[in-house]
């Protein structure tokens, strides 16, 4: 990704109308990626059961929503983002019963479940997919993209696919089925086909599917990739990316041309007329800030945020297995623009991590010497901004990255596919080994650690993924017992936005935003401004130039990340961050 322009500061225009308040402006959202968080039967694998045991946990914490990553049958190609049965329960994470219980005891702590809808694409072993590749006149056929070789090719001859694509997780997006000649499109592994979206019996199932949920109970949904359900028709060739033999088929399904009407026709078919208090989540790679301006203005009634991927694009060259370190200008222009630009209409999601990024304190923090300060810095300056903060699990306990020894230490289907497709280009394997170290979704999936016991209390079995050496040392029983932990840090931050309205609805304006290491901004709102500071680096740097530097000295400290913050406004110290109030 190119990197982001620097902007002068960015500010919401003042006076403008207080827009209206909605409950999701102060809540914020905790995801659990199941196989991951607790193990509850010993099978090695987290499950329904083990979330329930720690709800009581995430009401410690004191989060509002927990979305929980896809736990549907599924044969587990993509760790679950393989559905093949919307309606049931994987084994390996429980029954349904498992998760009604999951659902009422959530209710009873105030807790919202909101799901994970992955309907841009099926598992291949979905019955609808079965039904669509048994031959080519089946009912289903159209449910799902097929096309025939390229034309004047043999199927399966090299470059016969219909379109020159790449997949997400590397090769092409197309795979020949013998039995019929033809090929389906896969954006992602070739067990996930693409559904046709252009097809009305195919969005109808999806709707009657997404009312059996909420009729069950659950408060919402996180839609998976969802805004690459519109594709434009004639599906045709990309541009062919620098770094192999495929293409870059993107302008052809990011925000293709009927996904504005296709949300606002899921929002009529299922949310019309229900409780308020659903939430909306659209995840969407490579959004635009004006597409989700119109994904999120309320009166178009499509979702009610979007999870846009522009900051954590930051540190990528030209892909993501090409690393290069964050420029902060860089940071704060990007983070900045997005708050400026929905800041009259919509709404931000705000998050470092969840379960396809590297861990936040040791991509963005140092994980070493600072990585108590530094994980706290992260999460105040990110839990300050404008928008709803999202806490990965494990991510209030400043887990880190995994070290990582070899390649067949990765498990995920990206990780290990993109490992054979780069050594196939030529890459030297420790090439491609430290790319995987840095940038591998794994680094995210390794379980919870609850506290020092040899799993780290995440399962009595053999856990699926090792557990992180560093448990011993970084765990949730040490943090509660310490009340200067990450967690606690997390846990007051999540208690100033649900009292302090500054916090949720203030406007936002960025200062100092070409300094290199200093992380600042205002909030404001009636008579009340917050300032947060925040250092990020492992010197002592000074504070310069800050609009009305005179007055902040005599404010009020609300917030730090130092046990001993001492008075006014001095020097930050190594990953130093603070949040004053001025009340005007
Ligand atoms: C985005 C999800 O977050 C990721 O984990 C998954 O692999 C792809 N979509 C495909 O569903």
């Amino acid at each position: 990704m190119s990197a982001v322009e620097a902007t002068p500061e960015t500010t919401q225009p003042k006076g403008t109308p207080p827009r209206e308040r909605q409950w999701f402006h102060s809540a914020v959202v905790y995801q659990v990626y199941p196989r991951s968080f607790q193990d509850s039967d010993g099978d090695g694998i987290g499950d329904l059961r083990g979330v329930v045991r720690r709800l009581d946990y995430l009401a410690t914490l004191g989060i509002d929503v927990l979305w929980l990553s896809p736990i549907y049958a599924s044969p587990q190609d993509d760790n679950g983002y393989d559905i093949s049965d919307y309606q049931d329960i994987d084994p390996t994470f429980g029954t349904l019963a498992d998760f009604d219980d999951l659902v009422a005891q959530a209710h009873a702590r105030g807790i919202r479940i909101v799901m994970d809808l992955v309907v841009n694409h099926t598992s291949d072993e979905h019955p609808w997919f079965v039904e669509s590749r048994s031959s080519k006149d089946s009912a289903k056929r159209d449910w799902y993209w097929w096309r025939p070789p390229r034309e004047g090719m043999d199927a399966g001859a090299p470059g016969a696919e219909p379109t020159n694509w790449q997949s997400f997780f590397s090769g092409p997006a197309w795979e020949l089925d013998e039995a019929t000649g033809e090929y389906y499109l896969h954006l992602f592994s070739r067990k996930q086909p693409d559904l046709n979206w252009e097809n009305p019996e195919v969005r109808e199932a999806v709707y009657a599917m997404m009312r059996w949920w909420l009729d069950r109970g659950v408060d919402g949904f996180r839609m998976d990739v969802i805004n690459m359900i519109s594709k434009d028709l004639p599906l045709r060739d990309g541009r062919v990316l620098d770094h192999g033999p495929y293409a870059d088929g993107s302008p052809f399904y990011i925000c293709g041309p009927r996904i504005h009407e296709f949300l606002q026709e899921m929002h009529r078919e299922v949310f019309a007329g229900r409780s308020e208090k659903l939430l909306t989540v659209g995840e969407m790679p490579a959004v635009t800030v004006d597409e989700a301006v119109l994904f999120t203005d309320p009166a178009r009634r499509e979702v009610d945020m979007v999870f846009q991927f522009e900051h954590v694009g930051l540190d990528h060259g030209e892909h993501k297995w090409d690393r290069r370190p964050l420029e902060l200008a860089e940071l704060k222009a990007s983070l900045g623009r997005w708050q400026a630009g929905l800041a009259e209409v919509g709404w931000n999601s705000l998050y470092w991590n969840n379960h396809d990024q590297p861990r936040a304190v040791s991509r963005f923090g140092d994980d070493g010497q600072y990585r108590v300060e530094s994980a706290k810095l992260l999460a105040t300056v990110l839990h300050l901004h404008r928008g709803t903060p999202y806490v990965y699990q494990g991510e209030e306990l400043g887990m880190t990255n995994v070290p990582f020894a070899a390649h067949d230490d990765f498990l995920d289907i990206e990780s290990v596919n993109y490992y054979r497709a780069a050594l196939g280009l030529g890459r030297s394997p420790e090439d491609v080994l430290e790319a995987l170290r840095e940038g591998s979704r794994d680094n995210a999936r390794s379980p919870v650690q609850w506290d020092a016991s040899p799993h780290a209390g995440f399962t009595t079995g053999e856990p699926w993924f090792p557990v992180n050496p560093n448990h011993a040392e970084i765990n949730a029983d040490a943090e509660l017992a310490d009340p200067d932990s990450v967690f606690h840090h997390y846990r007051r931050l999540i208690e100033l936005r649900h009292s302090d309205p500054v916090v949720a609805d203030g406007d936002f304006h960025m200062l100092l935003p070409e300094h290199p290491s200093i992380y600042a901004f205002t909030r404001s709102l009636d008579t009340q401004t917050v300032l947060v500071v925040a250092n990020f680096s492992g010197d002592d740097q000074p504070v310069d130039g800050l609009p009305g530097e005179e007055d902040w000295g005599a404010a009020e400290l609300v917030l730090g990340n130092y046990p001993e913050p001492g008075a006014g406004l001095p020097p930050l110290r190594p990953w130093e961050a603070r949040v004053y109030r001025r009340r005007a």
